[in-house]
């Protein structure tokens, strides 16, 4: 419906009120869909600006009298479905108003009204009658002369054009209702276009990074592509080859799930290729493998950095042939299967300490996601916060709970070196803690969350200095790591000045100055011993 306060704040509908008052000496008003007159009217202190109507809206009943004659303007316009406008005569004899309908969608939406004026053939009969009808309701009469006097006389053809300038401010409301609807529409579109870059199937994120996440998911999804997904312990994952299978042209098919280090090398074989009858103890039929299983799906290969050098053979030979030997088998099967794999270690290290096939790694590598930890997307905390508070409560029927914004900047402090796991993992504590309480704060939150950063023993227990200038700070810890150092690369300071960053005459002038050469340190070693 009509918001009558946003209208009557228009620029145009003011301008036209102006024009009304100053050329017709009229006021302008609505009444709202219920044919009820703006509550302000009824407020003592609400200034209006025509004379008469200052007297009218002072007397007793003058709100009363008004309504009467709204009532009367609406029901003329419901016996008549045709007119959009109607010029009556109010409950004071001679004077006059005009008022014009508006309907939305054929409904009735209100109306506005242009109230008071004469006509110009007035009578001093009907003046006279107007003056004791005023007085009668309680005006004086020096009031009643004066209102009478400066209501305007209108002839014929100025109540036209005033009708006509009704009439314009009644399409002038409703052409900006509709421009409101529409924007409100295109706000309530946006917000949800919004609102699904702020999730993407069941995952969580309105940080850049995850907003990139999406957009490479939604590309990923539609190929075929084996996909690599690396990111540290609980960051999603799971989530995401779910999320790439579930939107992928394989969705009916199946999505099969082996986490890799769950098992030795023999039982993973059997688990991923299956095997045949008699193939070894305790084999006494065959057994389909996974890979067999999940023929026209999905394979996820989880924890893939834990299989050992001769299942990533195996595991190469599948993806670059589609072929598999079940154990015990002799002739090789084929089958369709996506591969999605995920891990959280350094494959590439891996590869460089010989512990990672590199072939394999590009075989699977194809297209790469990798998941941001928590800590470097920040801003995802306080709707993961809220989603899982959500989820909790649900889950175990408590009350809905809020939370303070002094225990939300404790949990953005914290490193979160669990991700989003640790994170859900903390709010099913705290739900669990908070029973019926309605608000979350600190005290629920777990010690390590609390503590972290604010007791200076978690920083000295680290023996990082945190009193004194920064200068002295930073000259102990450029000591201590020159001094550890030295020892961890036996002295050899062109390798060390290659770690530090910083270049072999600077790290001489440093070990100089703190005294830390190879004869120094035995030396003051050796004054520790005998002292
Ligand atoms: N972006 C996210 N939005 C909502 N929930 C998430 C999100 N990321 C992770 N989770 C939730 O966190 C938990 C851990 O996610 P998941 O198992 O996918 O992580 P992972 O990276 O596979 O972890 P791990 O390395 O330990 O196997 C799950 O309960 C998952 O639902
Ligand atoms: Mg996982």
């Amino acid at each position: 419906m009509i918001n009558w306060d946003e209208m009557s704040n228009l620029h145009v509908i003011q301008k036209l009120k102006q024009i009304l008052v100053r050329w017709f000496g009229v006021e302008l008003f609505y009444a709202n869909e219920h044919n009820r007159l703006p509550n302000s009217f009824l407020d003592k202190n609400y200034r209006f600006q025509n004379p008469f109507m200052k007297i009218q809206m002072g007397m007793n009943y003058g709100h009363e009298f008004l309504n009467s004659d709204v009532e009367k303007v609406n029901d003329s316009f419901q016996a008549h479905s045709s007119i959009n406008y109607s010029f009556y005569d109010s409950f004071f004899p001679g004077i006059k108003g005009v008022g014009t309908r508006i309907t939305l969608e054929g409904e009735h939406a209100g109306s506005i009204f242009a109230y008071p004026f004469l006509s110009e053939d007035l009578t001093s009969e009907e003046i006279t009658e107007l003056k004791q009808k005023l007085i009668e309701c309680g005006s004086s009469e020096l009031d009643a002369n004066m209102a009478i006097q400066q209501v305007h006389r209108l002839n014929k053809s100025e109540k036209e054009y005033l009708r006509e300038l009704v009439e314009l401010v009644s399409q002038e409301i409703v052409t900006f209702h509709h421009e409101i609807e529409k924007r409100e529409a295109r706000i309530l579109e946006l917000n949800s276009e919004l609102g699904t870059k702020y999730r993407y199937h069941s995952m969580i994120g309105k940080s850049k990074q995850m907003q990139q996440i999406y957009r490479l998911l939604e590309k990923i999804s539609r190929s075929e592509s084996t996909v690599l997904i690396q990111g540290e312990n609980g960051t999603g994952k799971e989530l995401v080859a779910k999320a790439i299978h579930y939107n992928s042209p394989r969705k009916d098919s199946v999505l099969l799930a082996q986490n890799c280090s769950a098992f030795n090398d023999n039982l993973l074989d059997s688990e991923l290729f299956g095997h045949v009858k008699g193939a070894f103890t305790g084999a006494i039929k065959d057994k389909k493998g996974l890979f067999e299983m999940a023929h026209t799906g999905t394979l996820f290969l989880d924890e893939i950095g834990d299989t050992s050098l001769t299942m990533q053979v195996k595991l190469l030979r599948v993806l670059q042939e589609g072929t598999f030997l079940p154990v015990g088998a002799s002739v090789p099967r084929k089958v369709n299967v996506r591969i999605m794999a995920a891990t959280n270690k350094d494959l590439k290290q891996m590869i460089s300490r010989g512990e990672f096939r590199e072939d394999l790694y590009y075989r699977i590598n194809v297209i790469n996601v990798h998941l941001p930890s928590l800590r470097e997307r920040k801003e995802d905390i306080s709707i993961l916060f809220e989603h899982f508070l959500e989820k909790k409560c649900a889950e175990m029927g408590a009350q809905t709970k809020s939370v303070s914004k002094k225990c939300l900047e404790k949990i953005l402090d914290y490193p979160w070196p669990g991700n989003v796991r640790e994170l859900e993992n903390e709010i099913e504590r705290i739900v669990v803690l908070a029973g019926d309480s309605k608000n979350i704060t600190p005290d629920m939150l777990s010690s390590k969350i609390t503590d972290f950063g604010s007791t200076p023993s978690a920083a000295a227990a680290r023996g990082v200095r945190i009193t004194g200038t920064l200068k002295e700070a930073m000259e102990e810890l450029e000591e201590l790591m020159i001094r550890e150092g030295l020892r961890r690369c036996n002295y050899n300071k062109s390798k060390l000045a290659k770690e530090l960053g910083i270049s072999r005459a600077g790290l001489i002038m440093k070990v100089d100055k703190y005294a830390l050469d190879k004869r120094s340190m035995e030396r003051s070693r050796k004054e520790q011993e005998s002292a």
